[in-house]
C-alpha cells in the first residue's frame, strides 16, 4: 500500500469572489480569509475577479466548455470547503460571482452533487448595512440552493417538545376547562433530551397552543377528546412580568472529571 501523500490529504479552502478593481476590498478580504485557513492546516486556492472576468457567460443549452470554464468546475469539484466573497452591487450579488456559480450547474449529476457536504464562508462588502444585509442573505440562500451549509451555519434545530392539555392541569382524573380571562400557572414538561451547547449557541423557545400532526388537534371547544364537532380559536397570553415570571428550566448536566 503506498502512503498518500500528506499534502493531499489537506483539505482544500477554495476562496472564490473579488472583482476586477485593481484594489479590491473584496478580494482583500477573501485572502485574509484564506491565509487564516492556511494557518490552521489548510490547502487553498484562490479563483479571484479576475479568473472569473475570463469566464464566457453562462448559457444552459451550450454544452461546449473552455478551459477556464473547466478550470473552475474541477476546482470547487475537489474542494473541501469554500469562501465566497462579493461585493454588493444595488444590493445583491455581483454579476461576476454569480456567473461563475451559474457555472457550478455542471456539478448537478456529480456523486455529492454542487456543494453538497461543504461548509462555505460567505463575505460581503457594501458601503451600507442594508446593501451588506441584504445581500449576504442572498450569498446564503444561494449557497442553500446548491446545498451547501453557508457559515455561520445559523439554522434552528428542534432539541425538545412538550406538551400539556391544560384542563389537565392539575389532574388526569378530573379534568377542568379554563375560564376566560383568567391567569393559570401550568407547567409542560419536555420530553427527556440531552444537548451539548457551545459558544455561540443561542435557546430558542417557541411556544403555540398547537402542535399538529405531532398531536391531535386541539378544537378548544372543551368537548371530550375525539368527538369534537367544531372548532374555535384560541387566544393564548404568556406572562412575562415580575409577578408572573414565565420561564425555561435546564438542567445542566455536570461536567465529568477527566
Ligand atoms: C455597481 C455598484 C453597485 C453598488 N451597490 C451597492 C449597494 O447597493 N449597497 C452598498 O452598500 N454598496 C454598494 N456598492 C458599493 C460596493 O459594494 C463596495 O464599494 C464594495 O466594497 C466594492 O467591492 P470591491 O472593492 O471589491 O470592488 C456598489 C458598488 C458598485 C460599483
Amino acid at each position: 500500500m503506498q502512503l498518500r501523500d500528506q499534502h493531499s490529504i489537506l483539505p482544500l479552502i477554495v476562496g472564490i469572489g473579488g472583482t476586477t478593481n485593481p484594489v479590491s476590498t473584496t478580494e482583500l478580504v477573501l485572502r485574509a480569509a484564506l491565509r487564516m485557513a492556511e494557518a490552521r492546516g489548510a490547502r487553498t486556492r484562490l479563483i479571484d475577479g479576475h479568473f472569473l472576468a475570463r469566464l464566457p457567460l453562462y448559457a444552459p443549452e451550450v454544452q461546449e466548455r473552455t478551459p477556464v470554464q473547466e478550470e473552475l468546475v474541477e476546482t470547487v469539484r475537489g474542494a473541501d470547503g469554500l469562501i465566497v466573497a462579493t461585493p454588493a452591487y444595488h444590493a445583491g450579488i455581483s454579476g461576476l460571482l454569480k456567473n461563475g456559480i451559474d457555472l457550478l450547474e455542471d456539478l448537478r449529476d456529480d456523486a455529492r452533487p454542487y456543494l453538497s457536504n461543504r461548509a462555505v464562508g460567505c463575505i460581503v462588502t457594501a458601503y451600507g448595512w442594508q446593501g451588506g444585509g441584504t445581500t449576504l442573505i442572498s450569498v446564503r440562500t444561494t449557497i442553500h440552493a446548491l446545498r451547501g451549509w453557508p457559515t455561520p451555519y445559523g439554522i434552528a434545530m428542534n432539541v425538545a417538545d412538550g406538551i400539556l392539555r391544560v384542563r389537565y392541569r392539575d389532574s388526569w382524573e378530573k379534568p377542568s376547562l379554563m375560564t376566560p380571562g383568567t391567569v393559570y400557572r401550568i407547567q409542560v414538561t419536555a420530553f427527556p433530551t440531552s444537548n451539548l451547547f457551545v459558544r455561540g449557541h443561542r435557546i430558542r423557545v417557541d411556544v403555540s397552543s398547537s402542535n399538529f400532526p405531532h398531536f391531535d388537534v386541539n378544537p378548544n371547544t372543551g368537548e371530550p377528546e375525539a368527538r369534537a364537532t367544531s372548532l374555535r380559536i384560541a387566544t393564548n397570553r404568556v406572562y412575562l412580568d415580575a409577578s408572573r415570571p414565565s420561564h425555561i428550566i435546564l438542567p445542566i448536566i455536570p461536567r465529568l472529571a477527566r
